[in-house]
Order: C-alpha cells, then structure tokens, then sequence
C-alpha cells in the first residue's frame, strides 16, 4: 500500500531529541530541505543555538522544549504544534539514552531510565500525534531504534531491550495505521558519531557521522521502505547474524567482540557487596 509522504507543504515535523546527535543533523537537514522542524529536548539552550544554526535556510525551527518522559509535557508540545504553528505532518521520535549494562554490576536505575525515555518517551509522543494524524487521516511517523534492537549484544541489556521493544511496536502498529493513511517507518542505525557513542570504549565499526546519518534518514523518509537501515554494510551483517542458531550466534559475537576475554568489572568501579552477604 502506498501511503503519505510528507512535504513541507503539509506541515511541521516535530522531532524528539533535537538537541545533539542525530536529532539535531536530521532537523538541519529537513530545515534546509525547506521543512519546519519543532525541536524538542530538555536543554533549552542547544535548541536555542539549533534554532539560530538554522537562521538562513529555507526551512526553519521552532524550539518546543520538553522531558519525553512526562507525558503532560509532550501533549503541551503537541498543542503548541497543532495551535500555534501549524497541522503535525511528521514526528520522529528520536530521544534515546544509553546506558551500559553489565551484569555483574546491575542498577535498577540503569533499567528505569532507558526504559522512561526509549519506550514510554516515545509512546507519551506517539499518542498525541497519532491522535491528530487520525482526525486528519494522514501523516508520517518514524521510530528512531536501533540495530541492537535485532539481538542482544554485550552491555545492551537495557537499551536493546528497549530498540528490540520499538521495532516490534512499529511493526504491530503499521497494520492499522496503514489503513488509517498513516505511513510509520523504522530508522535502524549502526554507529553514529554523537555525544552518546562518544563514551564507547571499544572500536566501532563502520562509524558514520551525524551529518551522513541524517542524509541517509532524509532520502529514507520520502522512499517507500519501512525500514531505513545504514550504513548497510555493517547493519546488513547484524541481520544475517539473527538468523544464526544460537550457540553459533554466541561464538560469533564473542569472537568478534572479544568479550570472552575481557575480566568482569574491567575498568568499573568494584562491585559493592550485598548488606546480606
Ligand atoms: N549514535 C548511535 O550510534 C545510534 C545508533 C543507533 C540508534 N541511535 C538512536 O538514535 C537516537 C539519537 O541518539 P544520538 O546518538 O543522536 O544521541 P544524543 O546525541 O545523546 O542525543 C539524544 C537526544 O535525546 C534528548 N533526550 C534525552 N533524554 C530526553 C528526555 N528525557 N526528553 C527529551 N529529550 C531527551 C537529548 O537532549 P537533552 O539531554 O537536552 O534532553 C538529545 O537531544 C537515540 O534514540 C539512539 O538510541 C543512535
């Protein structure tokens, strides 16, 4: 079924997690392509400084900051969209955190706030702005997972949990937003080098920058595909690695990572014994 692509003509596209990263590259990019873009994050002052970035080109951007994990706040965003700016033609929902697991250290915090932003951060957005694209019978939504959603890898315990969660929303809801003359696609990234990434201690393969990430995303967002996937040469490989049995899928990953090798704990803060013990 073919279904809605949104042009500037129609409207604002609202994206979560403009702030840094992927966020802010992507509304550059759709500014330039002459969209106005409502940006939101917390931190006021980088959408501030996006907003001026953004000064001379075609498009523009609106600063509608706000916590993902409130719902109130984002249903104040999405009527200030709606009633002050102009009809919602397109939201991506692309606020994430990531915060390495490792299972000989757990913290229920590190759980908590990757699910509150990754999961309910998005279905507080996704309500309100499904709710408007009904009453007008079309619109574009795009689900910002991630290719560790596909498997489960070392340290993503929580965050892949929450991008395996995604691709699985988006998958379920397409049915029926399809016949709403809704169009929802799945971005699916390998590395992008962002604040997030930037912590990472280990190499990462086939690394692509911010700026190429969003040029992949814009190009994807005016195709037909349901999932946009990059760079394929890395996200490909993950794809063909969840289809392995098992115990070949383990060696694999251990092997290439190297994760058998590693000591527990490297480099951490010791693990803090149990009052009980
Ligand atoms: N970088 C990668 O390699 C990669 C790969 C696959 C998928 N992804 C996904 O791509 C998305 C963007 O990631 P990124 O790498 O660009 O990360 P980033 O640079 O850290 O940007 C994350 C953005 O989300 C915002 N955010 C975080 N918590 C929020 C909250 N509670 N409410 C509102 N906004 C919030 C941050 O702004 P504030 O802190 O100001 O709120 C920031 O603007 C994420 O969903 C991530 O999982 C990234």
């Amino acid at each position: 079924m073919r279904n809605f692509i949104a042009h500037p003509e129609h409207g604002i596209v609202w994206i979560s997690g403009a702030g840094s990263g992927i966020g802010r590259a992507l509304a550059l990019k759709l500014a330039g392509e002459g969209y106005r873009v409502a940006a939101t994050a917390r931190n006021h002052e980088k959408l501030v400084e996006l907003q001026v970035e953004a000064g001379g080109l075609p498009g523009s951007i609106i600063v509608l900051d706000g916590d993902v994990t409130d719902a109130e706040d984002m249903e104040h965003v999405m009527a200030s969209i709606e009633y002050e700016h102009g009809a919602l033609a397109m939201v991506i929902l692309n606020a994430g955190v990531y915060r390495p697991v490792h299972a000989e250290d757990l913290d229920r915090a590190d759980f908590e706030e990757t699910f509150a932003v990754n999961l309910s951060g998005v279905v507080n957005c996704l309500l309100p702005a499904i709710r408007h694209m009904k009453a007008k019978g079309q619109g574009q939504i795009a689900i910002v997972s991630s290719v560790t959603g596909y498997t489960g890898l070392p340290t993503s315990a929580a965050y892949g949990a929450t991008k395996a969660a995604l691709i699985n929303m988006a998958e379920s809801l397409k049915f029926d937003l399809d016949k709403m003359g809704i169009r929802i696609q799945l971005i699916n990234p390998g590395f992008v080098d962002t604040p997030a990434t930037r912590r990472n201690a280990f190499p990462m393969p086939a690394l692509i920058s911010p700026e190429v990430a969003a040029e992949r995303i814009a190009a994807g967002l005016k195709s037909q595909a349901f999932e946009i996937t990059f760079p394929r040469r890395f996200t490909y490989v993950l794809k063909l690695l969840r289809m392995l049995p098992y115990g070949l899928y383990f060696a694999l990953v251990n092997r290439s990572t190297g994760w058998r090798e590693r000591p527990l704990a490297a480099g951490r803060r010791p693990v803090t014994p149990h009052p009980a013990e």
